[in-house]
């Protein structure tokens, strides 16, 4: 079995921001009420990129990074819930755009647990020799599903991208797994996508025209959050041996302050250990792990031997947790 390191990590976000006083001129709520329940102040939003774009561009930067040619690149994984369309997958769309004509690609579909459960499965391919090289993308425009009139949702999200390089390593780099999933779930974050239709039940005019947009049952979501979070950091400390006093960084899916500070308290963890930005980018889905992790390596706050874990969470419902020697 192969170990596998990150050699590189690339960010990429629309430059449009909107921030949370824009918002309330759209819909009835404040800045106070937005970064008090969330620790959101601004997000950035496409005006004209699609998720492809934003994911060419953070993996041409991880790849730069890591001084990785294109033809090199053996797998493209982009884990997102707003692909361009059904078809190509986007990350057949970021094919194209970097010219990696020997990558094999596909997209990932689990909300905000995308990139953990990509990176999972990355990691299947490189650990066996089966490739040697991957690239793994966290994308979403998110605000192409986003319902502006409704303030439970809209000061939520935000649109970006992050990607790591994946190569075979001497070092210990990505040590354990773990994944789970709860249809059951299924109606608390919902993106419906077209309405069922053939030749013998023909949709009616408003389901043909309704625009998919994004409903979720916040305060059951946040306690979903609240449970899983340390039930997943705990089964990799079970999985690796290591104490949680060994772990240097968590980064958590960027969804809320709140979780994270409830995250911090249940496990006794000082919240230092715990990185935050979701105060620029707010909730960005599959991007913000990957965003945070090239933010991280940006500041130099992760040094070589850094224990690391990364928990995603959300629609399905999903979660994932991997833990990794920087
Ligand atoms: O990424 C996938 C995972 N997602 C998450 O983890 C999100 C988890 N959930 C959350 O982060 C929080 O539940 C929210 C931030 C979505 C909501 O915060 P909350 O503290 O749970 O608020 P709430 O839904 O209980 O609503 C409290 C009040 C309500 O008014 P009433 O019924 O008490 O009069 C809402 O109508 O706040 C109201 N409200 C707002 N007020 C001003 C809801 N949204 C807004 C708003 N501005 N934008």
């Amino acid at each position: 079995m192969h170990n596998l390191q990150i050699m590189g990590t690339g960010r990429w976000v629309p430059e449009q921001q909107l921030t949370n006083e824009d918002l309330s001129s759209i819909v009835d709520t404040t800045d106070e009420w937005i970064t008090s329940r969330t620790g959101i102040r601004t997000r950035h939003i496409s005006t004209w990129e699609n998720t492809s774009d934003l994911a060419s561009k953070a993996a041409q930067m991880a790849l730069q990074q890591a001084n990785i040619q294109m033809e090199e690149v053996d797998l493209i994984i982009v884990a997102t819930m707003t692909p361009d369309s059904s078809m190509p997958s986007t990350a057949c769309l970021v094919q194209k755009q970097l010219q990696a004509k020997n990558a094999v690609c596909f997209d990932v579909s689990a909300a905000c647990s995308g990139f953990v459960y990509a990176m999972t499965i990355a990691k299947q391919f490189l650990q066996t020799g089966f490739y040697k090289t991957a690239v793994v993308i966290g994308a979403e425009v998110l605000s192409k599903v986003i319902d502006w009139q409704d303030r439970n949702t809209c000061v939520l999200f935000g649109d970006g991208a992050g990607a790591v390089v994946l190569q075979h390593s001497q070092d210990l780099g990505v040590e354990a797994c773990y994944l789970g999933s709860d249809g059951q779930g299924d109606d608390l974050l919902e993106c419906k996508g077209v309405a069922l239709q053939n030749p013998l039940k023909p949709c009616t005019q408003t389901e043909s025209l309704r625009r998919p947009s994004m409903t979720m049952k916040g305060r059951e979501v946040f306690q979903f959050a609240l449970q899983i979070v340390p039930a997943c950091i705990q089964q990799l400390l079970d999985q690796s041996g290591y104490t949680i006093e060994q772990i240097d960084h968590i980064v958590l899916h960027q969804a809320n302050i709140r979780i994270l500070e409830g995250v911090a308290k249940k496990m006794k963890v000082p919240k230092e250990k715990f990185y935050s930005n979701m105060e620029y980018y707010g909730n960005t889905s599959a991007a913000s792990i990957p965003i945070a992790l090239d933010e991280m390596r940006e500041q130099n706050l992760l040094k070589k031997g850094d224990k690391v874990i990364l928990v995603g969470f959300g629609g399905g419902l999903t979660w994932g947790a991997i833990l990794l020697t920087w």
